[in-house]
């Protein structure tokens, strides 16, 4: 197997497999199904092994065939070999020959302009037809664009723009969606989005109100509505708070356990708006006045 052509099939081939096995085998981006896989990585290993196998066996069979040729054979089979090459490479240069429409070296005369700059003489060549196609494509191009965007207005630049962020923040969104964990007290923010705060609300009534009452005005757990705080006010103190609890004994645990990262923030997000009760029998305030720092 030591023609080109074996080499090529070979690569070919286990290409093909490799690019199936990718398009047919579920991964993550970024992932080869081919590492990630072993039976993937045996198969393509099988693939090469037989390609090779193949290749071998044709090559040894001609070998074979052509020492059973008599002297007269093997002149003509290398004749015939020969003018394969020799039709290829006329194919070759006809296209090529098509592609430039140049002259030869001896029939330049017939294109050279009659002036002579100390020595200095210009060829009259055609354009050669792959440049001069592709200024051809270059107008019909810009007469299209033109048209589209200059005289009809079918979008702007700036709605392009607008369309590639709303559809990039809609990849964002759905990552997050999957990855909703990846929120923690470094990165959380405040959720001002309805849905968001309803959905803490609803965490909230289920697992908090039996110590810190419905409207935040505190009972077991402290007073949730006022600007005093014990562990600490804003997002991230908040979140801090539900994700590992209070201070040991006092009845705060850690939610992480049974919250997702999402549903922490939600909460976090919904007892922040708890400050805008005004319960008449709330806890009295712990702990001091939190500001934001800057
Ligand atoms: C078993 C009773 C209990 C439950 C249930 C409870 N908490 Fe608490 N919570 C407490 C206590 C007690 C503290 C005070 C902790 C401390 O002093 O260290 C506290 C503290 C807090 C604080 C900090 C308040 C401050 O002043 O710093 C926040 C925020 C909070 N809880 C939110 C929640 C949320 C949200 C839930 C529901 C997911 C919840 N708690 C469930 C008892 C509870």
């Amino acid at each position: 197997m030591k023609s080109f052509s074996s080499y090529l099939r070979v690569i070919v081939l286990v290409a093909i497999a490799v690019a199936g096995t990718e398009y047919l085998m579920e991964t993550e981006p970024g992932q080869w199904a081919v590492l990630e896989y072993p039976f993937a990585g045996v198969f393509i290993g099988i693939v090469i092994i037989f390609a090779i196998a193949i290749e071998a066996s044709l090559a040894s069979l001609k070998n074979v065939l052509y020492q059973a040729l008599s002297e007269e054979g093997k002149e003509r089979y290398h004749a015939a070999e020969t003018a394969k090459a020799s039709k290829l490479e006329q194919k070759w240069e006809s296209f090529m020959q098509s592609m430039t429409k140049s002259k030869e070296i001896e029939e330049e005369h017939e294109i050279i302009l009659d002036h002579n700059y100390d020595g200095i003489k210009e060829l009259d060549n055609r354009l050669p037809p792959w440049w001069l196609y592709g200024f051809y494509a270059t107008i019909i191009f810009a007469v299209i664009y033109l048209v589209r965007f200059h005289v009809i207005g079918d979008y702007t630049q700036a709605e392009e723009y607008e369309r590639e962020v709303a559809s990039a923040q809609e990849e964002i969104e759905a990552y997050l969606a999957t990855a909703e964990d990846l929120i923690d007290v470094d990165n959380v923010t405040f959720l001002e989005e309805k849905d968001d705060l309803k959905a803490g609300e609803k965490i909230y009534t289920a697992n908090c109100v039996a110590c810190h009452r419905a409207d935040g005005g505190g009972g077991i757990g402290p007073n949730l509505t006022d600007e005093y705080w014990i562990l600490g006010g804003g997002i991230k103190n908040v979140f801090k708070t539900i994700s590992e609890g209070g201070r040991p004994g006092k009845g705060m645990v850690a939610w992480k356990s049974d919250l997702s990262a999402k549903e922490m923030q939600q909460v976090a997000s919904y007892v922040l708006t708890l400050q805008e009760n005004d319960p008449a029998d709330g806890k009295a305030p712990e702990g001091e006045v939190w500001e934001e720092e800057e």
